[in-house]
This record gives C-alpha cells, sequence and structure tokens, in this order.
C-alpha cells in the first residue's frame, strides 16, 4: 500500500483527481466511483476541471435498498447531483435498490462488473473499516449481494436522513472480491473519526473483522489519508 498524507480534505480531492487525470491520459476508461461525504472533493475537482468524460464509464459501489433515483438520500441521486448531472459520462451503472428481485439485480450487476472491468476504483472507509457496503464479517471474495448495515453504519449514516427510523437497513454492495479486481484502488480517508480504522487496515492483520484490511493483497493500492485520519499511524 502506497501511503498519501494531506493537509486536509481539498488536499486529498486533488491528489486524487491528479491519479484520475493521469489514467485517463493513459488507458482508463472505467471508474468505480463511491459516496459519502468523503469523495466530494474529489467529485468538486472533476466537475471543476475541464477534463471530459463522455467517453468514461462509471460503476458505483452499491446503493440503499427500497430507495430510487427520485429520493434524495439515494446514491444513485447524490452521484447524479455531485457529479454525472455537471460532467456526462458516456454510461454510469449504480445497483437498483428498488429492483423487485433482488438477488436478480445482484447477478445483473456482477455482470456489469464483468463487463466494464474497473481500471480506478474510488473508496472511502467506514469508521468500522466497511468498504463498499461490505461490513465487518463480509466474504473478502465476494460477489455482489444484499448486505445488512450494522447499527455502527446506520448511526453515522443517519446524518443525511430526517431520522434514524429512516436510514435503510439493507443495501445492495459490490463484493470484496470484484473490488480487488479493480486496477488501482484509491482509498480516501479524511477525519478523527477514521483513525482508528485506518491503523487497523494498514498495520493489523487482514481480517474481514475489518474488511478494508484486505488493501494490503492488492498490488496497487493508493491510502490518501488527512493529518486527523492518519494520527494513529
Ligand atoms: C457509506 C458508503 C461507503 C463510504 C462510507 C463512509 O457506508 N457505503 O462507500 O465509504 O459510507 O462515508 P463517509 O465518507 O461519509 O464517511
Amino acid at each position: 500500500m502506497e501511503i498519501i498524507r494531506v493537509k486536509n480534505a481539498e488536499e486529498g480531492g486533488k491528489k486524487a483527481f491528479e491519479l484520475i487525470k493521469e489514467g485517463m491520459a493513459a488507458e482508463v476508461k472505467t471508474l468505480g466511483l463511491a459516496t459519502g461525504s468523503t469523495p466530494i472533493t474529489l467529485y468538486q475537482e472533476m466537475t471543476n476541471s475541464d477534463l471530459d468524460f463522455s467517453e468514461m464509464v462509471s460503476v458505483n459501489l452499491d446503493e440503499y435498498v427500497g430507495l430510487g433515483g427520485d429520493d434524495e438520500q439515494s446514491y444513485r441521486h447524490f452521484m447524479n447531483t455531485n457529479l454525472f448531472d455537471k460532467k456526462p459520462f458516456k454510461e454510469t451503472f449504480v445497483p437498483n435498490g428498488k429492483a423487485s428481485d433482488l438477488q436478480a439485480e445482484c447477478l445483473r450487476y456482477d455482470d456489469v462488473i464483468a463487463k466494464h472491468p474497473v481500471d480506478i476504483q474510488i473508496l472511502g472507509i467506514g469508521v468500522n473499516g466497511h468498504i463498499g457496503f461490505n461490513e465487518p464479517g463480509a466474504d473478502l471474495e465476494g460477489k455482489t449481494s444484499l448486505v445488512h448495515l450494522t447499527e455502527s453504519t446506520i448511526e453515522a449514516n443517519k446524518r443525511f436522513f430526517d431520522k434514524v427510523e429512516d436510514v435503510p437497513t439493507q443495501a445492495i454492495s459490490m463484493g470484496i472480491g470484484s473490488i480487488m479486481e479493480g486496477k488501482q484502488l484509491i482509498l480516501m480517508a479524511y477525519g478523527a473519526n477514521k483513525a482508528d480504522a485506518i491503523n487497523e487496515m494498514i498495520n493489523g492483520p487482514v481480517t474481514n473483522h475489518l474488511p478494508a484490511s484486505v488493501l494490503q493483497n492488492h498490488a496497487n493500492a493508493i491510502v490518501i489519508v488527512d493529518e486527523a485520519a492518519a494520527a494513529k499511524l
């Protein structure tokens, strides 16, 4: 793992943007994208840039079960408003959280990933070390699946909802096995509440108790951390 220390989220977003820009100047065609507060500064860099994404494909990590693209808290809506509406891509994929057959939707999404292998995968990290919505205990070789969110994740994500009861308890998430197939992984983490997870991810054992630790096994994983998130390294 390569660790890049930055001052704050703004500098982190610029660093990640540079890596994407370099990639696009070479062979990169497919970006694996993430939601949450962490990638927002990166998406700002992308939308403010003069880069053209109209030949690029994106494959997002996850979506809440029960929320459609019209729901303001859905990850589809987040991606549209923070990036795609401002910088059109050729094609964008996000799991369908309103699919009537959720198992079939997982298989469909695996097919999307197989047809569009991810060149650069952007990742955030949960306070409990989850990536995508792969919570502690997840299969480190797993494919797309229907997942149950932990109390800690529901608690952390309730800030985006009116009340905690509104936070969906299930999601569809790209699996860790598929995430690891991305040619390059860029995980970003900002803020003191990520310091323990970042330390465990880098210095702890590779274990599904802290899913992000699996990045230790990836040949091209870059971690961008601000001072607060790096405080326990
Ligand atoms: C959610 C997303 C993750 C994200 C995490 C952290 O659980 N599924 O992809 O990394 O939140 O979010 P934040 O960046 O807001 O801390």
